[in-house]
C-alpha cells in the first residue's frame, strides 16, 4: 500500500523535474482526464495513469456506463450521519476504511468529502453533507481529510462553493454576499486547506454572483491559492468546465472528466495562440504530478479492483451507525425490553427496504445487505413473534392499525429513499412520500407503544411527533444501519447522534424558504449568514427539534465550565473546560456544546451588521459509564469571536465630499476600509450546553479588537 502522505513536496521535486522534460502537448494532455476516472499516461517518460474514485461513503471505483458502481464496497453513514456522530475521532476510523477500500481498488485519489451545507431541507444533496453548521462540518471535515490522507490516498474536498441545490445546478448563480460565503460556506474550505491540508479541491458546477466557479479567479486565484496558499489540485466537477483560457488563467488544473473537451488539446491551442501563458500550463501540470508524487502514484499504475469485505469493517460502520442514530423523544418506551416482548408489529416501507445510503455519486453498493425486519427477527427470536405489514396500498392503513391494537409494540420504520433524496434533483416536499404519515398517525392511536423511525437524509414533516412514544432519527446510516438500528432499539447501544440540522416545524419557517431553489437562474441567499439555527433564533420561530439535540438512554449533568482566563487579547486563545458527569444507570456519550454570544447578539452591530443571537464554536464528544466523571477541554481562538467585515473604501471618498451623513436618529454605523476578519471589543457570552436550545452554564470573557483586522494567519477556528 502507499506511504503516508508527505506534508510538503520540496521543491525541486520529482514532479517539477518531470514538468521540465515534457513537451507542450504532453503537459496539456495531463490537464485532463483520459475517461471516467484516469488521468492521461505519458509513456515516453514512464508516467502511469492516476486513478479517482468517488466518494464520500464509501470507495466507489470503476461505474457501469450508467454510473453503478462495478464492485462492492464497505458502505459508511452517508454526510448527514456523520454530521450526527458529532465525532471527530469516530469520523477519522470511518474515513480511514474509505481509504483503504480506495486504495485496494486502485484509485489514490477519493473524491471526497462533501462539505457544502444543509441550507435548505429539500436540497437533494443534503445526506451527502455533514450539517447546517460549518463548524461542526469544518471539524469533521478535517477529522475526514486528515485520516484519508494518514492512510495514503488524497482527498478531494467538494463542491467549491454555493453548491447548495440541485436545480439548474450547471447555470444557476448562487448569490452570496462576501460575508455570509466567508463566515459560512467558504469556512469548512478554508478549514480542509489551512489545518488539515486537503491535497485536492473540487469546484462546483454552478456560478457564484454571476462567475462560473471553474472560472473564478477571484475565488481561485485570489482566496484559494493566494489567501489561503493552496498548493494541490483544483479539479472540475464532472463535465464541469465550459472555458479553456479563463479557467486556466483563474488557476483550475484538471477538467474531468476525460476525453478532453475544454482542457487537454484545447489548453495547448490557448497557450499557442498566447491566450494562456505556458508557465500557467506547467503549474498545472506539475499539480496533477505532484499530487501523484505525494501518494506514489508516480510508480505504479493503477492495479485491479480488489474490494475486500472485512469483519473490522463491519464492526466499525455498525459503532458508527449507532453513533449517528439520533433519540429525539422517548416517552418511556425505549430501550424495548426484548425479553418482556411477545408479539410486535413491524410496519413502514424502510422496515424492508432501508435507505442505507443517497442517490448519486455517493451511492455505493455493499457487500451484503441486512433490513431491519429481518434483523428485528434473529434477535428477538422465537420468543417473539414479529408481525409485518407494510401498510401501504389499499387497505395497508386499516390492516396496520387492526395489527397494532394486539401488539406489545409497534414499530414503524418510515423515511424517503434514494430516488428522494439524491443527485442533480431536489425533493419537491419536506412530507415523508406516499400516504407514509397516514400509516403513522393510525398505528399511533391505535397502539400507544409505538416507536417511530425516521430513516431519511435530511429533515422531513413530524406532523404526528407528538403522538408516539418515542421517535428516533436514523439518518442514511451505511451497511449496518439495520443491526445499528436494532442495537438502539433493544438498549444493546446508547443512541448517540444529535441533530447536525434543525428540524423544522413546516417547511415555511425554513430559512431559505423565500429563495430556494432559484428565480430567473439566480439562488439568491437571501438569508445571509442566519443559516439553520441562527434563523430560528433570530426570528423566534419554534422548530420540531433544535441543532445539536439528541437524548441518551442514560443522564448527564454538565457543569459550570472553568475559564484560562476572562480577557482575550491579540493573538491569545482561551481555554474552556466543562465537567460532565453521568447521573444514570447506563453507559453513554454526551456532546458538550459551546456557542459564542457576541455583544448584542440578535442585533445589528455598530457597523449595522446582523449577528447571529449565537454560534457554535467549539464542542466534544464524551462517553461514560455510570457515575464516570469527566473534564471537557474546549479551546476557542480570536477567529471564535470574529465577524468578517466586507469594508467600504468608497465610503471614505464620498464622505469626504458630503461629510453630513443623515442617519436618521441611529447612530452613525461603523464604516472601515480594510476588509477582513474584526472582533467587536467588549463581553462575550460562552454558553455551554447540550443543543442550541438546551443551554446549561453561561460564562463571560472580555475580547479586545476593533480597530485592525485579525491576522490572516491565525487559525480559522
Ligand atoms: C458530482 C461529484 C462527483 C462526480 C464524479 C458529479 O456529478 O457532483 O460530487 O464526485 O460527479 O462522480
Amino acid at each position: 500500500m502507499a506511504a503516508t502522505v508527505r506534508p510538503e513536496v520540496p521543491a525541486a521535486s520529482r514532479a517539477a523535474a518531470l514538468v521540465g522534460r515534457l513537451t507542450l502537448d504532453e503537459k496539456a494532455a495531463l490537464t485532463a482526464g483520459v475517461d471516467s476516472w484516469h488521468t492521461a499516461v505519458i509513456p515516453r517518460l514512464g508516467i502511469p495513469a492516476l486513478r479517482l474514485s468517488d466518494g464520500p461513503s464509501g470507495a466507489r471505483g470503476d461505474t457501469s456506463p450508467q454510473g453503478v458502481p462495478r464492485t462492492p464496497s464497505i458502505c459508511i453513514p452517508s454526510g448527514t450521519a456523520l454530521g450526527a456522530t458529532w465525532d471527530p475521532d469516530l469520523v477519522a476510523e470511518a474515513a480511514a476504511a474509505v481509504a483503504r477500500q480506495a486504495l485496494e481498488k486502485g484509485a489514490r485519489v477519493l473524491l471526497a468529502p462533501t462539505v457544502n451545507l444543509h441550507r435548505h431541507p429539500l436540497w437533494g444533496r443534503n445526506f451527502e453533507a455533514f450539517s447546517e453548521d460549518p463548524v461542526l462540518t469544518a471539524r469533521l471535515a478535517v477529522a475526514y481529510i486528515r485520516a484519508v490522507q494518514g492512510a495514503g490516498v488524497a482527498a478531494t474536498v467538494k463542491h467549491l462553493v454555493g453548491n447548495e441545490s440541485e436545480f439548474e445546478r450547471n447555470t444557476a448563480s448562487s448569490d452570496i454576499d462576501e460575508r455570509t460565503l466567508r463566515e459560512l460556506y467558504l469556512l469548512p474550505f478554508e478549514h480542509a486547506v489551512r489545518v488539515a491540508g486537503v491535497l485536492a479541491v473540487m469546484t462546483s458546477y454552478n456560478r457564484v454572483n454571476g462567475c462560473h466557479v471553474p472560472d473564478d479567479a477571484r475565488l481561485l486565484a485570489g482566496v484559494l491559492r493566494g489567501e489561503w496558499g493552496f498548493r494541490g489540485l483544483v479539479m472540475t466537477d464532472w463535465f464541469g468546465l465550459s472555458r479553456t483560457a479563463e479557467a486556466a488563467r483563474a488557476g483550475l488544473d484538471l477538467e474531468m472528466p476525460g476525453p478532453a473537451r475544454s482542457y487537454g488539446p484545447a489548453l495547448a491551442a490557448a497557450v499557442r495562440a498566447g491566450e494562456v501563458e505556458e508557465a500557467r500550463l506547467d503549474d498545472a501540470a506539475r499539480h496533477v504530478l505532484e499530487l501523484q508524487e505525494r501518494v506514489g502514484g508516480l510508480d505504479a499504475p493503477p492495479g485491479e479492483e480488489a474490494p475486500l469485505d472485512r469483519p473490522e469493517d463491519r464492526a466499525l460502520t455498525r459503532r458508527c451507525a449507532a453513533a449517528s442514530i439520533v433519540l429525539l423523544a422517548n416517552r418511556g418506551l425505549l430501550p424495548l425490553d426484548a425479553g418482556a416482548l411477545r408479539r410486535i408489529l413491524v410496519v413502514g416501507p424502510n422496515a424492508t427496504r432501508p435507505a442505507i445510503t443517497g442517490g448519486g455519486s455517493a451511492l455505493v453498493v455493499p457487500h451484503y445487505r441486512l433490513t431491519p425486519l429481518q434483523v428485528l427477527r434473529d434477535r428477538l427470536g422465537p420468543g417473539c413473534e414479529v408481525v409485518h405489514e407494510e401498510g401501504a396500498g389499499e387497505g395497508g392503513i386499516r390492516r396496520a392499525a387492526e395489527l397494532a391494537r394486539g401488539a406489545d409494540a409497534v414499530i414503524a420504520v418510515v423515511g424517503t429513499d434514494p430516488d428522494v433524496e439524491g443527485e442533480s434533483f431536489d425533493r419537491v416536499s419536506m412530507d415523508l412520500p406516499g400516504d407514509q404519515d397516514a400509516l403513522v398517525s393510525s398505528v399511533c392511536g391505535a397502539n400507544p407503544r409505538t416507536v417511530v423511525v425516521v430513516n431519511s437524509g435530511a429533515p422531513v414533516s413530524l406532523p404526528w411527533r407528538e403522538g408516539c412514544a418515542a421517535l428516533l432519527q436514523c439518518y442514511f446510516a451505511g451497511q449496518e444501519l439495520s443491526s445499528a438500528l436494532v442495537d438502539v432499539l433493544l438498549g444493546e447501544a446508547d443512541p448517540g447522534g444529535r441533530l447536525p440540522t434543525t428540524l423544522p416545524v413546516r417547511l415555511e419557517h425554513a430559512p431559505a424558504f423565500g429563495s430556494f431553489p432559484s428565480e430567473s437562474s439566480h439562488v439568491r441567499y437571501a438569508e445571509g449568514p442566519l443559516i439553520g439555527y441562527r434563523w430560528y433564533e433570530a426570528r423566534h420561530l419554534p422548530v420540531a427539534f433544535p441543532f445539536g439535540h439528541g437524548l441518551s438512554y442514560t443522564t448527564f449533568e454538565i457543569g459550570p465550565p472553568k475559564l484560562s482566563a476572562t480577557t482575550l487579547g491579540p493573538g491569545e486563545r482561551l481555554r474552556v473546560t466543562v465537567p460532565v458527569r453521568n447521573t444514570g444507570g447506563r453507559s453513554g456519550s454526551e456532546v458538550v456544546q459551546l456557542y459564542v454570544a457576541p455583544p448584542g447578539g440578535g442585533r445589528r452591530d455598530p457597523g449595522g451588521r446582523l449577528r447571529p443571537v449565537k454560534e457554535l464554536r467549539a464542542f466534544a464528544k464524551v462517553h461514560l459509564a455510570p457515575g464516570q466523571a469527566a473534564e471537557v477541554e474546549l479551546e476557542l481562538g480570536e477567529r471564535a469571536f470574529a465577524y468578517w467585515d466586507v469594508a467600504d473604501a468608497d465610503w471614505f471618498a464620498l464622505q469626504a465630499r458630503h461629510p453630513v451623513s443623515v442617519t436618521h436618529g441611529h447612530d452613525a454605523p461603523l464604516h472601515r476600509e480594510r476588509a477582513g476578519w474584526y472582533v467587536d471589543p467588549g463581553v462575550h457570552r460562552l454558553l455551554v450546553g447540550r443543543s442550541s436550545a438546551d443551554i446549561a452554564h453561561a460564562a463571560e470573557v472580555s475580547v479586545s479588537g476593533g480597530g485592525e483586522p485579525l491576522d490572516p494567519s491565525l487559525p480559522p477556528d
